[in-house]
């Protein structure tokens, strides 16, 4: 297991800790494997009752590594964020997400897809697929409009609109924001502790039952996104992003028709 992804266990309890705090917890493919190798045993463990993701109390995670995304960008569903994307998105038992300071791209997309969101309240979150050249990922561009209707959709997803911790809350994707990084761990766990003390088939049916009326949909959109989020990794105008940012320096669009 990578140390960059700590796997910490507490009773029914099991928290997922990304820790790369030099790279602001940039998603690498090493990581992304180790969430996926870490979810898949989770589901198949009973005595798992309840999952966490955290970041650190300043940090939850700038994204997907940008160096991964010009050097071994994802191929398809096999592809390390794929599993772990697939194994969140079945995973049936109730997952609780901490998050302090920047969630950036993905940061925010698995967001969607946990059952409680904890944040503090200067947390920062990013969708800056379009930014980047890229495009919604994961179900974003059909779990967004639902959440917060198509014209703030449009602009966390067509503009890379940013939002603070207090106004995920209003946006529907957080619980409750709190004073800051540390306290919104604390609560996050709180939370999960109590998760863990319910009849595990009545909290596992009660998830499958709030997802049924549109998880096919959702499937059918994330496979869509999938392709096309493949496709434009290797366009130039993501080519042109991904190396300012590596550059450090501002993109160039202007020569794109
Ligand atoms: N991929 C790879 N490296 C990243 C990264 C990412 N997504 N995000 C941050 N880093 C690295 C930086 O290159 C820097 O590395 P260095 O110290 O070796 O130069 C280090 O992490 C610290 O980041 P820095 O940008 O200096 O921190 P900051 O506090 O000024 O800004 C962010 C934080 C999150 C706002 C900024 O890092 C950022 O915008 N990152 C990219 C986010 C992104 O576009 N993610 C992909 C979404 S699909």
């Amino acid at each position: 297991m990578s140390e960059q992804i700590l796997v910490e266990r507490e009773q029914g309890l099991l928290t997922l800790r990304l820790n790369r705090p030099d790279k602001m917890n940039a998603l690498t493919r090493t990581m992304y494997s180790a969430l996926a190798d870490a979810l898949e045993a989770a589901q198949e463990d009973r005595s798992v009752r309840v999952v966490l993701i955290a970041g650190s109390a300043e940090c939850f995670t700038s994204g997907n590594d940008i160096v991964d995304f010009l050097q071994e960008p994802p191929s398809g569903p096999d592809s390390p964020v794929f599993r772990f994307m697939r194994a969140l998105m079945d995973f049936t038992k109730p997952v609780v997400a901490a998050v302090a300071g920047p969630a950036v791209g993905i940061g925010t997309t698995l967001l969607l897809h946990c059952d409680q969101v904890f944040v503090a309240a200067g947390a920062r979150f990013k969708m800056p697929f379009v930014n980047l050249g890229l495009c919604p990922e994961f179900g974003s561009s059909f779990l967004v409009p639902r959440l917060v209707g198509p014209v703030k959709a449009a602009s966390l997803l067509m503009r890379g609109e940013g939002f603070t911790g207090e106004q995920a809350v209003a946006f529907g994707i957080a619980n409750e924001a709190l004073a800051d990084g540390a306290a919104a761990i604390e609560r996050a766990r709180e939370v999960c502790l109590a998760l863990q003390q319910l009849p595990p088939a009545a909290v596992a049916l009660s998830k499958r039952l709030l997802k049924a009326p549109y998880i096919d949909e959702l499937r059918r959109v994330v496979s869509e996104e999938g392709q096309l989020f493949v496709e434009r990794l290797h366009s130039p105008e993501a080519h042109e992003a991904l190396s300012a940012f590596t550059q450090r320096r501002q993109p160039d669009f202007s020569k794109f028709l």
